[in-house]
């Protein structure tokens, strides 16, 4: 999941590689480096912690080297040291690769080199890249990565350079992203679009299978058998200032402020008939959602209101579940596919493998251009702009956006849903204006060790998100759990030190939920309650209350997540931890 840069061209690449791994460090933080051609030599640095130590431990250097590649690490071969971090050379320092992905037959390929010699320096896979390349090669960097690439297993995007080819910089994908970005005399590679936004808004988007050879004058493109393909650039659109903080503390906290309007964006590329899909949804004889995350909850509240608008029967499975699962697919069946980032290895081959067996593709993704969108037969997209929270926030809500217009599309009474929907982010905004007071009940919490989060039928994915959103940005363990299965075995854990988060909107199993409510304050737990404004029998209830708008109740989720969302910021942000990239994760997880 790492991230990978490439530059040749006239500026000084080392401002280039340091800006662009700073927008892909949400793909991977825990070591950083990069690899420039300084008067013919391969001069590497490389720190372990955020780009800042990089960029410290550069400071004061002169460095003019106009070619070079860089890397922001998320390790899965090898401990977290200079010595494993990226890039790595071969045994004379003259050629220097950056990997993103997992080689997996990186023990045997290491045997080979080693019998013929050569120091194997890290414990990483990737070193086997660069040294296999280093022994093809024979004067000409494409022909030595086309005779190495058949020698490897495994996912993998590299970018790789060599001291006897100055201004030469080749990229290759397969199973991991990477996209070509096109200058006036200068030329880009990286993992996604998002970092070369300062520098271009031409990309070519890679293909598995595909390898880029750029130079300061142009780029080819290749197969892996080496025969040139002819590729058409795309122009992106989001602006710079959309992938910058613009005044808030942290991108998590922009991101749930801009709900509102991204929603609206979302709700407006589907208000109207031009995007229908070329089949029914009722030909299916079932739809099967997959995604990870929060995707996959977007895709358990997708679930409710297929099957209540569209009446064909739901399943959705975790895509890291359903990929090795002997689940009976076929032509009959409809695949939806949820991915923020279009890149997520478990979410696109679970989908490649069903539309194998002959299922039909539908992808809901934010990243144009990505992998997934362009293996799908059909495509929608979010228009939530880029999100660089590692927590998934807006991609979420506008995730939901799409299902709900997708689930509504053939319904006779479409146009007074849409309507309904379409007053949800202006009752987004009400939320968003009370962030103050879930702030002061936040504050009260970020002492609890645990926190259990319920909600039954539409509110139980609610629930799981909200949990979610807890663990990952407050490392503090948080269940989500349907509210009716408690007194089946959580209900053990309840005591007067558990935190409990309701979320109770008006809608058909509100009475169950009260009833669930008084089981948790029989038991002295803390309630706090999501409910609808006005709500005062809920509000008895809870010791604390966090109240959202009266809204359509099949449209509660778009209102009751952005409490929880903020609920976890505010506890993540107090107990001053990194908001933007907790521990141990990635925002985009191209490994499997
Ligand atoms: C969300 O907060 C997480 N960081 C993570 O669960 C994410 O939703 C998951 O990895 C799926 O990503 P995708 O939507 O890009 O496929
Ligand atoms: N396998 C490589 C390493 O551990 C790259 C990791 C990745 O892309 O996540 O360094």
């Amino acid at each position: 999941m790492c991230g990978i840069v490439g530059y040749t061209g006239k500026k000084k690449a080392i401002f280039v590689l340091l800006e662009a791994l700073e927008r892909l460090e949400y793909r991977g933080y825990d070591s950083s480096g990069v690899a420039l051609l300084e008067d013919g030599k391969i001069f590497v640095e490389k720190k372990v912690g955020k780009i800042r130590e990089l960029i410290r431990s550069l400071w004061g250097k002169q460095l003019d080297a106009t070619l070079g590649i860089g890397h922001t690490r998320w390790a899965t071969h090898g401990g977290v040291c200079e010595l494993n971090a990226h890039p790595h050379t071969d045994q004379e320092g003259r050629f220097a690769l950056v990997h993103n992905g997992i080689i997996e037959n990186y023990r045997e390929l290491k045997e080979f080199i080693t019998s013929k010699g050569i120091e194997y320096k890290s414990e990483t896979d990737t070193e086997a890249i660069v040294h296999l390349i280093s022994l093809n090669y024979d004067g000409d960097l494409l022909r030595a990565v086309l005779k190495t690439i058949p020698k490897l297993r495994g996912a993998y995007a590299f970018a790789v350079f060599t001291a006897f080819e100055p201004g030469r910089v080749v990229g290759v994908r397969y199973g991991s992203p990477l996209v070509v970005g096109l200058g006036e005399g200068e030329n880009f590679l990286a993992s996604d679009i998002p970092a070369l936004i300062p520098f271009t808004k031409n990309i070519i988007p890679l293909e598995d299978g595909e390898i880029a050879d750029l130079t300061p004058e142009g780029v080819s493109i290749y197969d892996f058998e080496g025969n040139p393909k002819v590729k058409e650039s795309i122009k992106i659109h989001w602006d710079i200032i959309s992938a910058e903080k613009g005044g808030f503390k942290h991108f998590m906290l922009k991101e749930i402020f801009e709900q509102p309007r991204v929603v609206g964006d979302t709700i407006k590329g589907y208000i109207s008939r031009d995007y229908e899909l070329p089949f029914s949804l009722k030909e299916f004889r079932r739809i099967l959602i997959t995604a990870c995350g929060t995707s996959y909850h977007a895709g358990l509240i997708g679930k409710y209101w297929l099957e209540k608008f569209v009446g064909v029967p739901v399943e959705v499975v975790y895509a890291s579940e359903l990929r090795y699962a002997d689940t009976p697919i076929g032509p009959q069946d409809l695949v939806i596919a949820i991915s923020q980032s279009g890149e997520t290895a478990d979410t696109r081959f679970s989908a490649l493998s069903a539309k194998e067996k002959g299922a039909k593709l539908l992808s809901i993704v934010n990243v144009m251009g990505s992998a997934l969108s362009r293996e799908s037969d059909y495509t929608l997209y979010t228009h939530a702009g880029p999100e660089i929270g590692v927590a998934a926030t807006k991609t979420f809500t506008c995730q939901l956006a799409v299902l709900f217009s997708l689930a509504i599309s053939e319904h006779p009474e479409r146009e007074k849903l849409m309507d309904e929907l379409l007053k949800i982010p202006h009752l987004m905004e009400e939320v968003l204006s009370k962030s103050e007071s879930i702030r002061e009940i936040a504050l009260k919490y970020t002492k609890s060790k645990n926190t259990l989060y319920l909600g039954r039928r539409l509110s139980y994915p609610v629930a799981l998100e909200g949990a979610l959103k807890l663990k990952e940005i407050s490392y503090v363990h948080a269940e989500g759990y349907p509210a009716g299965e408690m007194k089946h075995g959580p209900i053990a854990l309840i005591d007067e030190n558990m935190p409990v988060v309701v979320v109770a909107p008006r809608d058909r199993v509100y009475e169950k939920i009260l009833s669930n409510i008084e089981e948790v304050l029989a038991r002295k737990g803390m309630v706090i309650s999501v409910g609808f404004e006005g709500d005062e029998g809920l509000q008895k209830l809870s010791r604390d209350f966090m109240e959202v708008p009266k809204c359509h109740e099949e449209l509660s989720p778009f209102l009751t997540v952005v409490p929880l969302q903020l609920f976890a910021y505010y506890i993540a942000d107090y107990l001053g931890l990194d908001v933007d990239q907790p521990r141990n994760l990635a925002k985009t997880v191209t490994v499997e």
